[in-house]
């Protein structure tokens, strides 16, 4: 079966939970470590084969496009002071020309609607969906495990993990059926279901691959939980039409639209970092 060819970036939001650094800059662009979060979201699609980054973007998110650009004055001068290593980061930054569609979210009508955005740039094919705020750190990228389960089911796959059942009205929760390995059938989908009322507590994580045929449920437009369109009423839809699974990815995600999450994201990073690490422990030691 073919790979995962597009992958849809939902980054219009407007990153409320991070404010006032998020009041000019988008969210998507707060660094972890020396990078901006989104660069580790397009990373992971491209390890997973990904040759198409579909961004349905919003007002205010223009430095998005700029730091996927080529930026001339500073490639010369870095090539002229022959700082070949820190060339190369920049370079391998940037996606080969052609590889990034932009397309704009006219109107903050939910995640479903975000994703309906891209449907003309993802055509009639399966896709990807990274949400960037989930930073996942695996051996594996996260992406890529998805595309292999999709390989295996041929269907719609959505990363899930086990969450404390106090949180399950942050996320989308499934009914799970049956299991097979780190992968489970997905009898239901729940977007942001009150503990009492959750059918399991596994929660959905910002990556997914699914069929085109989500458009044609997005297309319907119903808006769900706080009144946005959601994309997990669509997938709900999809139930018993398609293979539908669920996958305990394995990794660590970071909740990184967060400050507890964002601020873990960066200690994590930095401490997996050769370059990095044995001087930051050291400073870290006097702060614990
Ligand atoms: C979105 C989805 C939700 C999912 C979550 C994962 O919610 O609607 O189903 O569990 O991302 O991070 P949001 O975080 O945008 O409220």
């Amino acid at each position: 079966m073919a790979a995962i060819r597009k992958v849809v970036f939902p980054v219009a939001g407007l990153g409320t939970r991070m404010l006032p650094a998020t009041k000019a800059l988008p969210k998507e662009m707060l660094p972890v470590v020396d990078r901006p979060i989104i660069q580790y979201a397009l990373e992971e699609a491209a390890a997973a084969g990904c040759e198409e980054f579909v961004l349905v973007t919003g007002r205010g998110k223009t430095l998005i496009e700029d730091h996927f650009d080529r930026a001339y004055e500073l490639f010369d001068t870095l090539a002229r002071k022959e700082k070949r290593a820190d060339l190369e980061a920049l370079e391998a930054a940037v996606p080969p020309p052609g590889g990034i569609v932009y397309t704009r979210q006219q109107q903050p009508l939910g995640l479903g609607h975000a994703v309906w955005c891209a449907r003309h740039a993802i055509g009639r094919e399966p896709f990807g969906v990274i949400l960037v705020d989930d930073l996942i750190h695996a051996e594996t990228p996260c992406m890529a495990q998805l595309a292999a389960a999709h390989a295996r089911t041929g269907g719609n796959i959505v990363a899930v993990m086990e969450v404390p059942a106090e949180h399950t009205a942050r996320y989308g929760v499934i009914r799970p059926g049956a299991a097979d390995g780190r992968l489970v059938e997905l009898r239901g989908v729940v977007e942001k279901p009150r503990p009492e009322e959750a059918p399991s507590r596994l929660a959905v994580i910002g990556r997914y691959v699914l069929m085109p045929e989500i458009f044609d449920q997005l297309a319907r437009q119903e808006r769900g939980a706080g009144g946005e369109i959601q994309l997990t009423d669509a997938m709900a839809r999809l139930v018993g039409v398609q293979p539908f699974h669920g996958l305990r990815f394995e990794g660590r995600r970071f909740d990184c639209g967060d400050k507890q999450g964002y601020l873990e994201a960066i200690v994590a990073l930095a401490l997996e970092r050769p370059d990095i690490a044995p001087a930051f422990r050291e400073t870290l030691r006097r702060y614990t």
